[in-house]
């Protein structure tokens, strides 16, 4: 059947946070031991409603920023505990046959030819469905936790960065693409001249190589990147496959889009070939008063604001516990998470702080994505139709609102907004095609 309009899908994925997650939630399972199996039913759910990649994020180190002390992250299990993601990814790989699972590894801690291998392994068990999250840590104590002294600037982290990227390219492409050929009646099972050495002297980083890993099916495995600074926007640009956009409103999401696009083009890259999916936070009910409600109550719910307040301390490694709730903060920078830090202030680099209080930055940070959607699936769905056609593309990246992932919560995205965006032709009803950089360039 020939289409008769532009196809107007967009993808989705899901970024989640990777902690004990709504322990004591009452619509949580309760304080059940950490197994994986909350996020191995998150993927299988993902998976029912066509979503293109979860992404599991990680960070390195137990977070003290809030009030300096480790007290209030142990107390209520915020960004704790942190379980290793990559064996995860493996088990929802074997659990999954469509999905793209993407996890989070970062270039100041392993050492490039390990990763190279890990991430060209997971490709292979997952038959081409496997995407590294591009993160070049952001807390100081994580670089510690690896043994330096503290975090190298953001400017240098990036350089850093790209030429570690591009020896982990170069490592994947010592295999050739037909270098194994697995000929039993010559008993061979690779072409000595198509596997390569590679004598790589870096500025920061140097191997030998060729790498141990055949090549992976995807070529090498898609990149992710959730680049927010002008320098980490590039970095995003010249390497992904899609990009994570972490901004406020419809106009926020198409500037960002438009830009990382414009750096692609700039790169020599076809920016078609990025896929941009800003982060959501839907909250859906049978009725917007119903969906509303459960917004009003886990703002109200006990710890909230401490909660809220240590949360975005640990991005940003800033005490937000210093400040007066019923005062506006003060003008803020970090060398930790600018663009989180920029967001939960609701300013801009350079411009003065918003004139809200600490109190209503909180309330507003609830749900940290680029709309305020909230309302029955219909309606969310039309909403985020109308956002994604203004901005030109690509989809969105779902994240659970105040961080507490609940199988609740899975449903009411999986088994209600996602068949309301399917009804709208908004996003596939199939998959159709076999691996994760496929999935995305499929429209
Ligand atoms: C949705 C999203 C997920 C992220 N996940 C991680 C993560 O798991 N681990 C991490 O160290 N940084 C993570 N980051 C931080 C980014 O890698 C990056 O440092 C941040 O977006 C700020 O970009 P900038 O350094 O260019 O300002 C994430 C950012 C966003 C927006």
């Amino acid at each position: 059947m020939v289409e008769s309009r532009q196809d107007k899908r967009f993808h989705l994925g899901w970024f989640t946070y990777f902690g004990q997650n709504a322990w004591n939630d009452p619509l949580g399972s309760g304080p059940e031991p950490w197994t994986g199996e909350l996020h191995l039913d998150l993927a299988r759910a993902m998976e029912r409603a066509c979503f293109d990649y979860m992404l599991i994020e990680d960070t390195l180190s137990i977070p003290h920023a809030y009030g300096n002390s480790r007290a209030t992250y142990l107390k209520h299990g915020i960004m704790v505990p942190k379980q290793d993601p990559v064996p995860l990814a493996a088990v929802i790989g074997a659990a999954t046959r469509h999905l793209g699972i993407v996890t989070t590894l970062s270039t100041l801690v392993y050492q490039p030819f390990m990763l190279a291998r890990l991430i060209s392994t997971l490709d292979h068990m997952t038959r081409g469905r496997f995407g590294w999250n591009i993160v070049t840590t952001a807390e100081n104590a994580a670089a510690q936790n690896m043994g330096l002294k503290e975090l190298p600037p953001r400017q240098l982290r990036y350089d850093m960065a790209d030429e570690y990227v591009d020896l982990v390219e170069r490592l994947i492409g010592t295999w050739e693409p037909d270098a194994v050929i697995r000929d039993v009646a010559s008993d061979t099972y690779a072409d000595a001249a198509k596997v390569h050495e590679l004598n790589f002297q870096g500025r920061w980083y140097s191997s030998r190589g060729p790498l141990t890993s055949t090549r992976p099916p995807q070529g090498r495995p898609a990149f992710i990147q959730a680049g927010g600074s002008p320098r980490g926007r590039t970095f995003a640009a010249v390497h992904a496959d899609s990009i994570i956009a972490s901004v406020t409103g419809i106009a926020g999401m198409k500037a960002y889009r438009d830009d990382v696009r414009e750096r692609a083009g700039q790169a020599g890259r076809d920016p078609d070939a990025i896929k941009v999916l800003s982060l959501i936070t839907p909250i859906v009910g049978e009725t917007r008063e119903q969906a509303r409600e459960q917004y009003e109550r886990a703002l109200a719910a006990p710890g909230y604001t401490e909660r809220a307040l240590a949360l975005f301390s640990s991005f940003t490694d800033i005490d937000f516990g210093q400040f007066d709730l019923d005062e506006p903060l003060p003008p803020l920078t970090t060398n930790a998470e600018q663009g989180a830090l920029d967001k939960f202030c609701q300013t801009r680099p350079g411009e003065p702080p918003s004139p809200k209080t600490l109190r209503e930055l909180v309330r507003d940070s609830g749900t940290t994505g680029a709309l305020d959607l909230v309302g029955t699936p219909d309606d969310v769905a039309d909403m985020m139709g109308d956002a994604m056609a203004t901005v030109g593309g690509d989809g969105f990246l779902i994240a659970t609102p105040f961080h507490r992932l609940t199988r609740v919560y899975i449903d009411s995205i999986c088994d209600g907004l996602v068949p309301a965006l399917q009804r709208r032709g908004l996003t596939r009803t199939a998959y159709g095609k076999a691996t994760l950089r496929e999935t995305l360039r499929e429209f």
